[in-house]
């Protein structure tokens, strides 16, 4: 089938790639020329493990191609939208600038019986608000959230674990359904629920997931808060509480919290929304989520601070890690990036290292040191602090060798990822999060 893909950030290039590797014709159109360029050439204009090998290999089979030119949309049957929706500047608000200029230069090029589907994570009520725009040019608007997560997004689109299509009603409706269902043939046939439903259902299924989701981290980081002041364990507790299939023990990791490009602006844009719709009270928690988690940031601090003798100030502290979570160089809202900064603010001599993220922190961030050796990066630090569970931190780093780096003996694990015992008995301090 032919298809366009408006928007070629982290969303859109992964599903225009992934569209062309299951067969499809595929057309990708964004504004940035440079994001164009590189992807024209089959680069991945970011760290996505798989993502380069589906490009090169679309563009080489000639059934996926990059353009600026949105003219180039025309004659696809289906059009998906992903472009971002940040948080507003001056609010919580989503940001809905780049939605309405994909649809703007999108509508002239729409034929009847094109189908629109939105993928891009919008306030409830905005596929209704934009759908009577599409109809008048005789194509019909589908709503169809994206679940991928960032370091699994090639495997997420390709195999996701459940699709859904929110639908105008009647005989339209039917239609675009069963025309996303061919678009997404070979998870339909393999038996992925494919869960039709209206627009602000949709819609509400991406925010309530992440919603869900970022509450079960806060969750298990308010109980790692009580650990620190009774001397329990939050990782047994997460173990034994998550044996029960009821709660599973996945987002169950405390630590220094959540961060990137979704959860944190997700929660805030659904809380603004839901103030909007007079209903403000039914996710307050939401509020709080938020507060626990930018307090572990605090936490990690405080434990750095504590560990070096009540002050950080010209002491050399390592940073290991600085994207928002492994397999990935994003650092939007990265909780890492955040410690590293304020231990900066504090006076410590910052050294940041991260296998991936390196080149766009120091964009946003250039007071910090970045040294892309970690065996580097750790030497003569007075302390380390993990920030992002990267295994190059975590299984490989055995507290031996960074002893034969360093004199310093002080560990702050943000991210429970480190054998404690292992790097006691090797003579560290180590202080965990919700852990004695
Ligand atoms: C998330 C959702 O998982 C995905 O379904 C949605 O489409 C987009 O938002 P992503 O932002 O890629 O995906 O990251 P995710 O793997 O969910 O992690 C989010 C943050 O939570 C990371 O900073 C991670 O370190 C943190 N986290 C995750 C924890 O602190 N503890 C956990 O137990 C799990």
């Amino acid at each position: 089938m032919k298809l366009s893909v408006i928007g070629c950030g982290y969303l859109g290039a992964v599903h225009a790639a992934a569209m062309a590797s299951i067969g499809h014709e595929v057309v990708g159109i964004d504004v940035d020329q440079r994001k164009i360029d590189a992807l024209s050439k089959g680069e991945a204009p970011f760290f996505e493990p798989g993502l380069q090998e589906i490009l090169t290999a679309g563009i080489a089979a000639g059934n996926l191609r990059f353009t600026t030119d949105m003219a180039e949309a025309a004659g696809a049957k289906v059009h998906f939208v992903g472009v971002g929706t940040p948080q507003q500047k001056d609010s919580d608000a989503a940001d809905l600038t780049y939605v309405n200029g994909a649809f703007d230069g999108l509508l002239p090029y729409l034929a009847p019986g094109d189908i629109v589907a939105g993928k891009s994570t919008v306030p409830v009520g905005t596929a209704a608000s934009l759908a009577p725009r599409v109809s008048e040019t005789g194509a019909t608007l589908v709503w169809n959230p994206e679940f991928l997560r960032e370091g699994y997004a090639v495997q997420d689109t390709v195999d996701p674990d459940r699709l859904v299509a929110g639908v105008p009603s009647g005989e339209e409706g039917e239609i675009a359904a069963s025309v996303l269902r061919e678009v997404y043939h070979p998870s339909v046939a393999k038996g992925t629920p494919f869960i039709v439903t209206d627009y602000a259902t949709a819609e509400l299924v991406k925010v309530s997931a992440n919603a869900f989701l970022a509450t079960k981290i806060s969750f298990i980081n308010a109980m790692a808060e009580i650990a620190e002041v009774t001397g329990a364990d939050v990782t047994q507790l997460a173990d034994a509480i998550g044996h029960d299939a009821r709660i599973g023990r996945r987002f169950l990791g405390a630590g220094i919290g959540f961060g990137g490009g979704c959860l944190p602006k997700d929660i805030r844009a659904f809380s603004a929304r839901a103030e909007e719709l007079g209903r403000g009270e039914s996710v307050a928690f939401l509020r709080q989520v938020d507060e626990i988690n930018l307090r572990r940031r605090d936490r990690a601090v405080q434990l750095v601070v504590d560990g070096l003798g009540g002050s950080v100030y010209e002491k050399k502290v390592t940073v290991l890690g600085a994207a928002f979570k492994p397999h990935s160089d994003d650092i939007r809202d990265s909780p890492a990036l955040d410690v590293a900064v304020r231990l900066h603010g504090l006076g410590a001599t910052v050294t940041v290292t991260d296998p991936a993220a390196i080149e766009n922190a120091r964009r946003i961030h250039p007071q910090l040191t970045y040294v892309e050796d970690r065996d580097e990066a750790i030497r003569d630090a007075d302390a380390l602090v993990l920030v992002t569970e990267w295994d190059e931190y975590r299984r490989q780093l055995p507290p031996e060798h960074a002893s034969s780096l360093t004199d310093g003996r002080v560990v702050v694990d943000g991210r429970n990822g480190l054998d404690a015992a292992a790097w006691r008995a090797a003579g560290w301090a180590y202080y965990g999060m919700g852990r004695p």
